[in-house]
């Protein structure tokens, strides 16, 4: 992190704007609304600047700076045309270390004003660590368009009857949900439809005494998709950040996992090939023992919970024994990584249907039905595949499909790791013995693969980087 990002409390306090134009008018707007003392030091000063003079939001000095203007203030900004007087400014307010922000000069800043988003009392500031303030200020309209207007008004909600919350839940944890409910339950929908009084009423029934919630938790079994962070759904999102407990295993990202709150705990349950950290049963055993001390619990799998990801058996243990749940499906490996490689699993001009199997080799051998693999115009994905692939590039050809038919290899799809491999059934084997890609890999057998000619499109980074491309690194 190149600048720490902080809110600083500036009611009533002394700050100094070097400077009269449009600028120096704009930094103001926000001082004046943060309830700093604004003064003015400037010969001449523009018609915005002058209006807020005379409403008294400001003290205008009308004369040049001098060094005699520094010394007192919490913050200064240099904010003239002349970057020999800015310059001097940012001096002498180091020499009084006081933090100074000068326009246009990012070398000779102290602290840089963050693009903003303003919800009062909620404010989310951006910084792009003075790499970019359009990249700034572009994230902020996104986030502007994601945040409800009635947020402040939530806040203000909130703030409004913190303390009798808190003399009613005497257990941080039932605090928690009770602010959970109310934050992104009826309550917080009353207040961005603009019904307060409704929201109060619902605020108020939940603090009555006969109102007390059952101590039983949830389990949120979430599919984290192939590895780009990006992939997530948005529910995903909501509920990975709203758990108490995380229990993942290999396949999720590490930047998704980051995603959790800080104080969740993270348990790592494994699941790489003959090797895992914890048994199926034990898993089932303890998100249905998390969930009943109270806990909700993010079950974050790879890909889709349900797509060979033994989702279905884990929500089996919690409805027999009354956990509630939820199921969020998320993007399977097939179709993160076909889209990634440029390979379109059902183009109709090569495929009219598309298989996804498992190539968990058992006992040294895959146990598929290979006559219906083997049908003409159609895509099979193989999943776990790798081990077994010269098994699987044997039956193929075994059960009449031709040697030359296109097969790709994709590894570490949708993340900056992502290799694709492509050949033919007659010399794959060959590639990846002179070149062995790293699990998980994903095998795709079909005559869409020669599309990815025309269609890749993603190219990952060189160099790794968090966020779209954020790999899968197994964290335990
Ligand atoms: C146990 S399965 C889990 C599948 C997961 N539930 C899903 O929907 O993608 C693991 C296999 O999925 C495939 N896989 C998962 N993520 C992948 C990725 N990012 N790139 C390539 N293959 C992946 C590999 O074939 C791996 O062996």
């Amino acid at each position: 992190m190149q600048l720490l990002p902080v809110f600083l409390d500036m009611q009533g306090r002394s700050c100094l704007v070097v400077g009269g134009g449009g600028t120096a008018a704009r930094k103001v707007g926000n001082l004046v609304r943060a309830g700093a003392a604004v003064r003015v030091v400037s010969p001449e000063i523009c018609d915005a600047l002058d209006r807020r003079a005379k409403s008294g939001d400001l003290e205008h000095l009308a004369r040049p700076f001098e060094p005699g203007d520094v010394a007192g203030n919490a913050l200064i900004i240099a904010a003239t045309d002349d970057r020999a007087v800015n310059r001097e400014v940012a001096r002498l307010a180091n020499e009084h270390q006081i933090p100074v922000n000068v326009v246009d000069d990012p070398d000779a800043c102290t602290f840089i004003l963050p693009s903003i988003v303003d919800r009062a009392p909620v404010t989310v500031a951006v910084s792009t660590g003075r790499a970019s303030p359009v990249l700034a200020r572009l994230l902020r309209t996104k986030l502007e368009s994601l945040i409800p207007a009635g947020y402040g008004r939530l806040a203000e909600l909130s703030g409004k009857y913190r303390d009798r919350v808190k003399a009613r839940f005497t257990d941080q944890r039932d605090r928690r949900r009770f602010w959970d409910r109310v934050l992104e339950g009826a309550v917080a929908e009353r207040i961005f439809a603009g019904q307060f009084e409704e929201a109060e009423a619902i605020i108020e029934q939940e603090l009555a005494p006969d109102a007390l919630e059952h101590d039983m938790g949830e389990v949120y079994l979430v599919g984290a998709g192939p590895g780009d962070p990006d992939l997530l759904t948005f529910r995903a999102l909501r509920l990975i950040q709203q758990a108490d407990v995380v229990v993942y295993d290999r396949l999720v990202a590490d930047a998704i996992l980051q995603m959790a709150r800080r104080d969740a705990k993270r348990i790592y349950v494994g699941k790489q090939r003959n090797h895992h950290a914890m048994r199926q049963e034990e898993i089932n055993r303890l998100l249905a023992d998390l969930a009943k001390d109270g806990h909700r619990v993010l079950r974050l799998k790879g890909g889709d919970p349900f797509i060979f990801g033994r989702g279905g058996e884990e929500i089996d243990t919690l409805a027999a024994e009354g956990v509630p749940f939820q199921v969020i499906p998320g993007i399977t490996a097939a179709s993160g990584c076909a889209a990634y490689a440029g390979i379109p699993l059902t183009h109709r001009d090569y495929a009219q249907s598309v298989v996804f199997v498992t190539g968990h080799l058992k006992d040294g051998s895959i146990n598929l039905n290979w006559p219906a693999l083997a049908q003409p115009n159609q895509t099979v994905v193989f999943y776990m595949g790798l081990v077994g692939l010269p098994i699987i590039v044997e039956q193929l050809m075994a059960h009449g499909v031709s040697a030359d038919m296109p097969i790709a290899l994709v590894q570490q799809g949708t993340t900056h790791l992502q290799r694709v491999y492509t050949g033919t059934l007659s010399t794959i084997n060959e590639l990846v013995s002179a070149d062995p890609p790293q699990p998980p890999t994903l095998v795709i057998v079909g005559a869409v693969v020669e599309l990815r000619d025309k269609l890749n499109w993603f190219r990952p980074p060189d160099e790794p980087v968090l966020g779209a491309t954020t790999p899968i690194v197994p964290t335990a």
